[in-house]
C-alpha cells in the first residue's frame, strides 16, 4: 500500500478520540501520562529521549489499541551534545553547506536518542538586534536566511525521512515573529503584505520547497491576527498556494493564548479557531483534547478538518518509517562528539568569525613568550554554547583559555578574568587583569554576552558590552600593550567604545563547543577570518531598526557628504532621513567581514544591457587576493530595482559564493541573474518582475562593489 492508502486505512479505524489524540503534544513526563498514552489520547512528545522515550514509544506501539507510533520532539536548535555555532553564527559562514552539515552531525546524534523531529530551523527574519531571538536564525536579509535554513532543513532530513540518522524538521516561526515592537519578544507585528512576502516568509517558502515535515505556527499578533490563528498565512499562503503537505504545530500555548490576545473568549474559541485555521497539533496546551469532540458535536467543526490534520500527522509519522521503526538503536550514540562531528564544528566555528577589525596585530606569532588571557568569556563553557542547547555540556566545550594553553604551553599563558562574570558591575578584579597584560607581549581579550542575554524572552534595551567589560577594556588599553578583542555575543552589539581601544577586534558570536580552537586557529592564522555580518552593527540601539535592504525614500541622507561624528550634534547637513547626533550609516554593514589579505575587484562583465523577460543575465567578476595571506572572499552580488509600481529596496542580495584565493591568485566569479529572481509583490500582490532600469553590485559587503546597469525589457 502507498502511504496515502495506509493513511486512509488508519484514519477508517480510528475514533474521534485517537485523531483528537495525534493532535495532542505534551511535554516531558508524568507517570499519568501513561494511560494516556495507552488510549491513544497524545500523539507526541516533547523534550524526552533515551530510556524515557524507548518506555512512552514502546507504550504507544505495544499497549495502544492501533499502535500509532509517538512523534518525539527536541529543540535541537544549533547541534545535539556536540554543539555548532548558534544560527546567527552559522549565516555569518555564508557557507549552507555548513549549515547541511551541522544539521546532518546534530540529526545523527540526536535520533541516537530517539529524537525523530527537532523544532528547527528558526527562520525568522530579524532586523532588531535588541530581540533576543536574532541569534537563533539566519539575521536580517531573507535570500541569506533562505539559503541557511533550506541547507538545514536537507541537512536535518536527508533524502529519506525513514532513514535512521536523519529526524524530521520544523521551519519556525510561522510568521512574522522577529519583527516584534521595540524588539520585545512575543510583542505585537504590523506586517504589511508586501513585505511580508518578499521578506519573512521567504524562508520559510524555501523551507518548504526543500521539504521541510513541519511549520511551527508563533506567538505574535500578526496585523491583528494571531500567527497561531491566522488563516491567511496558515490556510491562504501555506497550505493553499504553497501546498505544504506535511503538519503545523503550535507554539507552545500559542493556541489558548489567543485568549490573552483577545482573539478567543476561552479555550473551546481558541480551540475551534486553532484548526479552523490549520494548526494540526497543539504544543502542551490542552484545548484541542478538552474541546474538539465536543466542537464536532455540536457542529462547529467539520470532522473533515480533523481527518485532515491527522492524515498531515500520520504522513510524516509513516515518512519517518516510525511503523516499521518506532525504536532508536543504542549503538548509535557511539557517534556522540566524535572527531569527525567535533572537527566539522571547530571549521563551522571558524568560518563563522568576522574579523571587524586590524591594524596588523593579528596574526599573532605563536613564538610568544608570554600571551595575557582576559576576559569573562575566556573560559566560559556553558557561554561559548549559546542560547538553545539543552544536550551540549559546559565541560565539553573547548575553550579559547584552554587552546591557547595548547599551542603556547600553560607557562606562557597568564590568566586573569577581570571581572567575575559578563554581567558584574565590580571592577575590583581589572587590577589584576591590568597586571596581567602590562607583563606580557599581547593580551586577548573575551568579552561580551554570556549565553543568557539572548534567546527567547531574553531581549535587551541596551547593546553595549555588559557590565563593567568597557572599564575593563579601557584599562587595557591604557597599559599600551597590543590589544586583541574576541567578542562573543547572540547578537549584533554597538562595539564603537570598544573598536576604538583595540588593535584588532574579531566578533565571534557564540561558537558552540569547538569555539576555542576555532578562535585560536584564526588569532593565530592557521587559517584566515572569512566570516561576513549576517546582521547590521548599529553605531548605537537608537539607530535600530537599521538594515541594508532599506526604502531609498525621497531625502536620502547623502552618502558623499561627510558623516556627521557619532554623538557630535552638528547643523543638520540637509534635511535627510538620518539624526541630528549619529552618523547615518552603521558601524559596519550588512556582508561586511575583513580577512589577513586584501582583496581587489575588476572587469565587471554583463551578458547583455538588455534582458526579454525570462531571460538570464551572466555578471562576471574578477577577484584578485592582493596581499600576503591564502584567504576567503565572500563575493557578493546586490541588485537594485530603480523604478517599481511600489518603491523597491536600495539593495537586494541575490548571490554570493566563497571562493579561496591564493596571494597574488585571480579568479573570474560568475554570477546568473534570471528575471525571475528580480521578482517582488506589486500593490495588487502579484509576483512579477516589471520591466525597466536595474542596478547590480558585486563586493565584498552591501555598501560596496563593481557598479553596473541593465534593462529588463517588456
Ligand atoms: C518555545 C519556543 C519554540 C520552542 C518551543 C518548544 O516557547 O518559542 O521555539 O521550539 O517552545 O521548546
Amino acid at each position: 500500500m502507498s502511504c496515502e492508502e495506509r493513511i486512509d486505512d488508519l484514519l477508517a479505524q480510528m475514533s474521534l478520540a485517537e485523531k483528537v489524540g495525534q493532535m495532542r503534544q505534551i511535554s516531558g513526563t508524568d507517570e499519568g501520562y501513561k494511560e494516556l498514552i495507552r488510549q491513544g489520547a497524545a500523539g507526541s512528545f516533547l523534550n524526552i529521549l533515551g530510556e524515557q522515550a524507548r518506555e512512552y514509544q514502546r507504550l504507544a506501539v505495544e499497549e495502544s489499541r492501533l499502535g500509532i507510533p509517538l512523534i518525539l520532539g527536541r529543540d535541537v536548535i544549533h547541534g545535539f551534545r556536540t554543539v555548532f555555532p548558534i544560527p546567527l553564527g552559522q549565516a555569518a559562514t555564508f557557507d549552507p553547506e555548513i549549515a547541511r552539515e551541522g544539521a546532518r552531525i546534530a540529526a545523527r546524534e540526536a535520533a541516537a536518542f530517539g529524537i525523530n523531529w527537532t523544532l528547527a530551523p528558526m527562520v525568522d527574519i530579524a532586523r532588531d538586534p535588541r530581540w533576543g531571538r536574532i541569534a537563533e536564525g539566519g539575521g536580517e536579509d531573507p535570500y541569506l536566511a533562505a539559503c541557511m535554513g533550506a541547507a538545514m532543513v536537507e541537512g536535518f532530513q536527508g533524502e529519506d525521512l525513514a532513514d535512521p540518522e536523519r529526524i524530521a524538521a520544523c521551519a519556525k516561526h510561522y510568521v512574522g515573529y522577529g519583527a516584534a515592537e521595540g524588539g520585545r519578544d512575543y510583542d505585537a507585528t504590523w506586517i504589511p503584505e508586501g513585505l511580508l512576502r518578499d521578506v519573512y516568509l521567504v524562508p520559510f517558502h524555501a523551507c518548504v520547497q526543500a521539504g521541510v515535515a513541519t511549520l511551527m505556527s508563533a506567538f505574535n499578533d500578526l496585523n491583528g491576527v494571531p500567527a497561531s490563528g491566522n488563516a491567511f498565512t496558515l490556510r491562504q499562503i501555506l497550505k493553499g498556494e504553497w501546498v505544504f503537505d506535511g503538519f503545523v504545530v503550535s507554539d507552545w500555548n500559542s493556541i489558548i493564548e489567543m485568549i490573552p490576545h483577545g482573539f478567543a473568549a476561552d479555550e473551546k474559541e481558541a480551540a475551534l479557531k486553532g484548526v479552523m485555521v490549520g494548526v494540526d497539533m497543539e504544543m502542551v496546551s490542552t484545548s484541542y483534547a478538552e474541546h474538539i469532540e465536543a466542537l464536532i458535536e455540536e457542529g462547529a467543526l467539520p470532522i473533515e478538518l480533523i481527518d485532515e490534520a491527522v492524515r498531515r500527522i500520520l504522513r510524516i509519522k509513516f515518512r519517518l518509517g516510525l511503523f516499521e521503526n518506532p525504536y532508536y538503536e543504542q549503538e548509535r550514540q557511539a557517534v556522540v562528539l566524535c572527531d569527525e562531528h567535533l572537527e566539522a564544528a571547530r571549521k563551522a566555528a571558524r568560518e563563522s568569525c568576522v574579523l571587524l577589525k586590524n591594524d596588523g596585530l593579528l596574526p599573532l606569532n605563536n613564538e610568544l613568550d608570554r600571551l595575557a588571557v582576559v576576559g569573562p568569556l575566556a573560559d566560559a563553557g556553558r557561554d561559548q554554547l549559546g542560547c538553545w542547547v539543552f544536550d551540549g555540556r559546559d565541560e565539553e566545550s573547548r575553550t579559547p583559555l584552554q587552546a591557547l594553553r595548547e599551542v603556547l604551553g600553560e607557562e606562557k599563558v597568564v590568566y586573569a578574568p577581570g571581572l567575575e562574570n559578563c554581567r558584574s558591575a565590580d571592577e575590583s578584579m581589572i587590577p589584576q587583569a591590568v597586571g596581567a597584560a602590562r607583563e606580557a607581549e599581547a593580551v586577548v581579550a573575551f568579552l561580551g554576552e554570556d549565553a543568557g542575554l539572548s534567546g527567547e524572552a531574553h531581549c535587551r534595551a541596551f547593546l553595549d558590552l555588559p557590565g563593567a567589560q568597557q572599564q575593563l577594556v579601557d584599562a587595557l588599553a591604557e597599559t599600551g600593550r597590543p590589544l586583541v578583542a574576541v567578542i562573543m555575543t547572540g547578537r549584533p552589539l554597538t562595539l564603537e567604545p570598544v573598536i576604538e581601544k583595540v588593535g584588532a577586534l574579531l566578533l565571534a558570536w557564540h561558537p558552540g563547543t569547538m569555539g576555542g580552537p576555532a578562535i585560536v586557529d584564526l588569532l593565530f592564522g592557521v587559517e584566515s577570518p572569512s566570516g561576513r555580518l549576517p546582521a547590521t552593527l548599529p553605531r548605537t540601539v537608537g539607530q535600530v531598526p537599521i538594515y541594508y535592504n532599506r526604502k531609498n525614500t525621497g531625502r536620502p541622507p547623502r552618502d558623499d557628504v561627510p558623516s556627521i561624528p557619532t554623538g557630535t550634534p552638528l547643523d543638520p547637513q540637509g534635511f535627510t532621513a538620518k539624526h541630528l547626533d549619529v552618523d547615518h550609516g552603521p558601524l559596519f554593514p550588512f556582508g561586511y567581514g575583513l580577512s589577513y589579505t586584501t582583496f581587489e575587484y575588476t572587469d565587471l562583465q554583463l551578458s547583455a544591457q538588455q534582458l526579454k523577460m525570462g531571460e538570464t543575465l551572466t555578471a562576471a567578476v574578477t577577484v584578485t587576493n592582493t596581499g600576503g595571506a591564502k584567504a576567503v572572499e565572500v563575493v557578493q552580488l546586490y541588485v537594485r530595482d530603480l523604478v517599481g509600481s511600489v518603491t523597491r529596496p536600495v539593495r537586494e542580495l541575490k548571490g554570493f559564493q566563497r571562493i579561496a584565493l591564493e596571494p597574488g591568485e585571480s579568479r573570474q566569479v560568475l554570477f546568473e541573474l534570471h528575471t525571475d529572481d528580480l521578482a517582488f509583490h506589486n500593490i495588487d500582490m502579484e509576483r512579477v518582475t516589471e520591466p525597466g532600469g536595474f542596478r547590480l553590485w558585486i563586493g565584498s559587503h552591501s555598501q560596496s562593489g563593481l557598479q553596473g546597469e541593465f534593462e529588463v525589457m517588456d
